[in-house]
């Protein structure tokens, strides 16, 4: 069978540019591996230990995120920044994983995009301290940001800077060789 990358957007905007950034990582994958998008992140609960407890039965829509990540070989989360931090949406769902654990020792890229300067790059600094904290692999070279990203995407979504492809095609080898070495 294929194996299977996560690709995570942290906006909900249907014209979304870090959803558009995300599904161009599918023409960088080799033979052999395929992107699936995971588009739950609104129908998510809000987290609550409560929520969480054994004795509580799983929300659905729990249940598909955690079983989505289980069934992956690799993540790329590629997200905005809001405020200087990780739009809650996407915060929400890492929450929902810290005690179940599904991130653990998972290859995992991470993205932040902005038509700013910064690029997101608070955002991108914060998400990388919760994915630390539930020991992802994220190798160095498999974390980026991407400024200006309005004059980097064509009319269809397409990513027409050459240096954003290098780094988009750099990022993605170096998750594939993190997912060889298990
Ligand atoms: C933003 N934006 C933004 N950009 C940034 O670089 N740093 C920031 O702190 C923020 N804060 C922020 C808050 C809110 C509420 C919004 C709606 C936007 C701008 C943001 O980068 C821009 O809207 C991107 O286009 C959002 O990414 P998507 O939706 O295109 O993927």
């Amino acid at each position: 069978a294929d194996a299977i990358v996560l690709g995570i957007s942290g906006s909900l905007r249907e014209q979304s540019s870090n959803s558009r950034l995300l599904s161009s990582i599918r023409g960088l994958l080799p033979d052999g591996m395929k992107l699936l998008l995971y588009d739950g992140l609104g129908r998510l609960p809000h987290f609550s230990p409560d929520l969480d407890g054994d004795d509580a039965r799983p929300h659905e829509a729990v249940r598909e995120w955690r079983e989505q990540l289980q069934a992956a070989d690799a993540v790329v989360i590629c997200t905005p920044e809001y405020a200087r931090g990780v739009p809650g949406s996407l915060k929400n769902a890492l929450d929902w994983v810290v005690s179940s654990g599904e991130f653990l020792n998972k290859p995992t890229a991470v993205i932040s995009a902005s038509p700013h300067p910064g690029g997101g790059s608070t955002a991108l600094a914060s998400l990388m301290l919760t994915l630390n904290m539930m020991s992802a692999s994220i190798p160095p070279e498999a974390a980026i940001s991407i400024p200006f990203v309005s004059k980097k995407l064509g009319p269809d979504g397409n990513v027409i800077d050459a240096k954003t492809l290098t780094s988009l095609r750099n990022l993605v080898q170096t998750l594939i060789r993190t997912v060889h070495k298990g």
